[in-house]
C-alpha cells in the first residue's frame, strides 16, 4: 500500500498561524487526535466530500479542513451542540463564560433538565460536562440523563471564542446529521472520502456503554462490513480504524490493512499508560 500524501498545506494553519484553532472544541472519549499523523496520509484534496458517520469530536475533519463535509452521529445532543456552535458561536461562548469551576458547579449543571434549557444553553452544558467529566465519557442513565461523575479540572480548558468561531466557519462547509451510521453511508457519492471510527465491540471485553445504550453492538459488525463494500461500490474511498482484534480482522476482510501502535491511558489514569495497536483498513491502494 502506498498511502496518498498531502498535496497542500492545511488551510487552518495557513490562514491563522494558530495550531490550537484546528483542534476540536469538544473533549470526546475515543477521539483520534493521536492518530491524525497516520490518518491524514490517506487524504487528498482531489477527493470529493469528507464524510464521517461516527463523527464524535470530528478531530480529523477540523484538521484536514476539507471544502465540503457530511458529518453524522447517533448522539442527538452531540449533533445539536455542533449545530449551535455553527449557528452562533458567540452565544455559546457567552453562556460558557457565565459558568463556574469545580465539582459543585459540575453537579449543579448536570442536574439541569436539558429539555428545560434553550438550544444554546444545552450546547454549552454539553461542552462543559464532557470537558470535566471522568474520561470524557458520554453515558446516560435509564432515563437518558447524562450521569458521568466529575473527573477534575485538569482536563484542558473550555474552548475560547476564537476556537468556537473557527469551528463554526469550518462547519459551514459541512452538513450535520443525527443518524445511525448506515443513514450517513447511504448518502456517500463517488470520490467521497469516508473515515469510519466506530466504537469498538470486542468479544469478552467489558463494555461500559461509553456512548450510550444501544449505540453499537455485536450485530453492527456485519452491517459495518457491508457498509465498506457499499462505499467501495459507490466509487468512494474509505479508511476504517478499529482496535486490532479478531473482530477487526473479520470486518477488514481483504482490504489493505496495517497495524499502528498507540499509547493509551489505562482506565483513564494518565500515569498508567500502555501501548496497544489500532488497525487501519482501507480501499485506497
Ligand atoms: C470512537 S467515537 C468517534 C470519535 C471521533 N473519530 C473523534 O475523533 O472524536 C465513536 C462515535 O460513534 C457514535 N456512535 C455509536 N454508535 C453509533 C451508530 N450506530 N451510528 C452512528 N454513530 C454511532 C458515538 O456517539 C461516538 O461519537
Amino acid at each position: 500500500m502506498s498511502p496518498i500524501q498531502h498535496d497542500s498545506p492545511r488551510r487552518d494553519l495557513a490562514e491563522t498561524g494558530n495550531k490550537s484553532h484546528g483542534r476540536p472544541f469538544l473533549r470526546w472519549a475515543g477521539s483520534k487526535r493521536k492518530l491524525i499523523p497516520v490518518l491524514q496520509e490517506y487524504w487528498s484534496d482531489s477527493y470529493g466530500r469528507y464524510v464521517e458517520p461516527f463523527m464524535g469530536s470530528a478531530c480529523l475533519f477540523f484538521h484536514l479542513d476539507p471544502s465540503a463535509g457530511l458529518l453524522g452521529d447517533i448522539n442527538a445532543e452531540l449533533v445539536e451542540c455542533f449545530c449551535q456552535v455553527r449557528a452562533d458561536p458567540q452565544a455559546v461562548h457567552e453562556e460558557l463564560a457565565t459558568y463556574g469551576h469545580g465539582s459543585d458547579f459540575f453537579y449543579q449543571l448536570r442536574e439541569k433538565i436539558p429539555e428545560e434549557l434553550t438550544p444554546v444553553q444545552r450546547a454549552a452544558r454539553f461542552i462543559y460536562l464532557t470537558r470535566y467529566c471522568f474520561n470524557g465519557l458520554y453515558r446516560t442513565n435509564q432515563l437518558g440523563r447524562f450521569n458521568v461523575p466529575f473527573g477534575g479540572t485538569r482536563t484542558g480548558k473550555l474552548p475560547t471564542l476564537e476556537q468556537l468561531t473557527f469551528a463554526a466557519k469550518k462547519l459551514n462547509s459541512a452538513e450535520l446529521i443525527c443518524s445511525d451510521f448506515l443513514g450517513t453511508i447511504e448518502r456517500v457519492q463517488p470520490n467521497d472520502f469516508v473515515y469510519l471510527d466506530p466504537p469498538y465491540w470486542v468479544e469478552g471485553k467489558r463494555r461500559t456503554n461509553q456512548y450510550g445504550p444501544k449505540t453499537f453492538c455485536k450485530d453492527d459488525l456485519s452491517r459495518l462490513k457491508a457498509a465498506l463494500e457499499h462505499i467501495h461500490e459507490q466509487g468512494a474511498h474509505f479508511v476504517l480504524s478499529y482496535e486490532d482484534c479478531d473482530e477487526a480482522r473479520e470486518i477488514s476482510g481483504s482490504w489493505h490493512v496495517k497495524q499502528v501502535p498507540v499509547r493509551r491511558n489505562v482506565a483513564g489514569f494518565s500515569q498508567h499508560r500502555k501501548i496497544e495497536h489500532e488497525m487501519i483498513a482501507t480501499n485506497i491502494a
